[in-house]
């Protein structure tokens, strides 16, 4: 038999513990808190407010009832009325007739024209740590809430509390994991024996020590973000973050948002609050990647968090203070984009306090031979052979090869070749590349006349090198040696397949 001392309620809450706490998604975890105390409670209306430590104030994350949209509009400051009050003292607190209350704020109520009785408020914890408050307002039927109503709010607070803290807990640990993976990946160290590399290597090492500003230069794929890694890494903000926002990748505005975050609605697409790299990488590590693609309106802002450490996220009139080191990197030349007009001076100089400058791998021809048995060892376990090794003609290709894709071309060709080779000697046959005569094209053009042997030699030399520069009009002009312009009139000449026309 059941005790009838017992609130029945209590038995909902126990069906619903085991539920709330199983979801481990944070906002599916905030919109199940809001749905389960309007239902356990059988409340008019309610909401979820979480408190933002940087300003000091909270805002609706969630809410039910009629006026549900409008109220997520608001922000309040902490020890405001009665949510902000609760947030600051971490009491439970109910509020019978909030007409005869001067904690009320009774701004939201009116502007929304949502007619309010009575509130019962109760905080969301962390610790001891408040970290926002559930608020319910009025029961469905209309009567002002009861007493006897808090003692299972204040148990609910205490299980909402643990069903956010948890779904938090594993947010964290997806991103630490794979924060540690990316780690895990950069432990490759730098590879390299050329006076090039070492000194490459020993001005990051210098430079690691301090919070200098660095730019780093380097043809795609010569390891800019490798020795951006490294310098974070062995540096003393090795235990807080680093963070890589690839500039090229984004439209401005949501390289904005991605680096300073944005408040709820402030462009279309902006459904939630979102919290920017600059705030996540606090006390550690921007790594401002193709840098050179940063918009003008965007690099007077990064220029402003470079020299003052402030920002406003997109959307919010209140700047946040951070403590980041910044590193940036580009495949142009920066100095040339000043002065072509498309780089900002100033932001130029604030970035290039130091400048490491990485050579490219043709011009670094030492490495070559490190660099391959380093990837050997990285990929032969894929063969399950430890006996694999280069044939001495395969070596000479790779030393004699001009290395546009530089590091990563390399590291990719031999992959290719250890998946791809048949036999535990890796033959010039088996790179992608292979300077091996195919054939006899001389023979196969007996007959022709001259000009047209030539046509044909010119029309699938130049397709074969587009092809290897993945289409690039640009980058098959600087291997061949000739201008883009020329190139581009030999393109449609003899109708050949770029990137653009593919
Ligand atoms: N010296 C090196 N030793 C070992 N691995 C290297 C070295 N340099 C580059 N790599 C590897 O080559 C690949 C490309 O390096 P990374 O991404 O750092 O180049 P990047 O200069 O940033 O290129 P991009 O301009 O295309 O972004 C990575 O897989 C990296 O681990
Ligand atoms: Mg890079």
């Amino acid at each position: 038999m059941q005790n009838p001392q017992v609130d029945p309620r209590v038995s909902i809450l126990k069906d619903i513990s085991p539920l709330l706490t199983s979801v481990l998604d944070t906002d599916s975890v905030l919109e199940m808190i809001i749905e389960s105390v309007t239902r356990l409670m059988e409340a008019k209306a309610s909401s979820l407010l979480l408190v933002d430590k940087n300003r000091n104030k909270l805002y609706f994350q969630v809410a039910t009832g009629e006026k549900k949209e409008e109220v997520k509009k608001f922000e309040i400051n902490m020890g405001q009325g009665i949510a902000g009050h609760v947030a600051l003292t971490g009491k439970p607190l109910l509020v019978p007739d909030v007409s005869k209350d001067s904690r009320w704020d009774r701004t939201i109520s009116e502007a929304t024209g949502f007619e309010t009785r009575s509130i019962a408020c109760v905080p969301i914890t962390s610790g001891k740590e408040v970290i926002g408050v559930i608020q319910i307002i009025d029961r469905e039927d209309g009567q002002a809430i009861r007493e006897s109503d808090m003692e299972i709010m204040s148990h609910f607070s205490e299980l909402a509390s643990i069903a956010i803290e948890r779904a938090r807990t594993y947010k964290d640990m997806v991103n630490e994991n794979i924060y540690l993976k990316k780690e895990l990946e950069s432990r490759y160290e730098i590879v390299g024996v050329s006076k090039a590399i070492e000194k490459v290597i020993a001005d990051a090492v210098k430079v690691a020590n301090s919070k200098t500003t660095t730019l780093i230069s380097g043809e795609s794929g010569t390891g800019k973000e490798l020795v951006a890694r490294l310098i974070h890494k062995i540096g003393p903000r090795r235990k807080k973050k680093l963070m890589v926002v690839n500039c090229a990748a984004f439209s401005d505005t949501l390289l904005e948002s991605e680096l300073f975050g944005h408040e709820k609605g402030s462009f279309t697409g902006a459904i939630s609050r979102k919290t920017g790299v600059l705030e996540i990488a606090d006390g550690g590590t921007l790594f401002l990647d193709e840098v050179a693609e940063m918009s003008p309106s965007m690099q007077v802002k990064v220029l402003r968090v470079i020299q003052e450490g402030t920002f406003n996220r997109v959307g919010s009139p209140h700047p946040i203070q951070v403590d980041i080191r910044v590193i940036a990197a580009t495949n142009k030349n920066l100095y040339e984009e000043v002065h072509d007009g498309r780089f900002r001076e100033d932001l130029y100089y604030r970035l290039n306090v130091v400048h490491l400058h990485i050579p490219p791998l043709r011009e670094r021809r030492d490495d070559i031979a490190v660099l391959i048995q380093h990837f050997l060892d990285k990929y032969k376990t894929i063969r399950g052979t430890s006996n694999l090794g280069f044939t001495v003609s395969a070596y000479e290709v790779m030393q004699n090869y001009h290395w546009p894709g530089n590091v990563r071309e390399l590291e990719n060709a031999v992959e290719r070749a250890v998946v791809m080779g048949s036999t535990e000697e890796i033959g010039p046959e088996d790179l992608p590349f292979s300077v091996v005569p195919s054939g006899d094209p001389a023979g196969e053009l007996l007959g022709c006349t001259l000009k047209e042997a030539l046509d044909s030699f010119k029309k699938n030399f130049l397709q074969r090198n587009l092809d290897h520069q993945g289409g690039s009009v640009k980058e098959t002009a600087n291997v061949l040696g000739i201008q883009r312009t020329y190139l581009s009139r030999l393109i449609s000449k003899y109708g050949l397949t770029t990137k653009r026309n593919r």
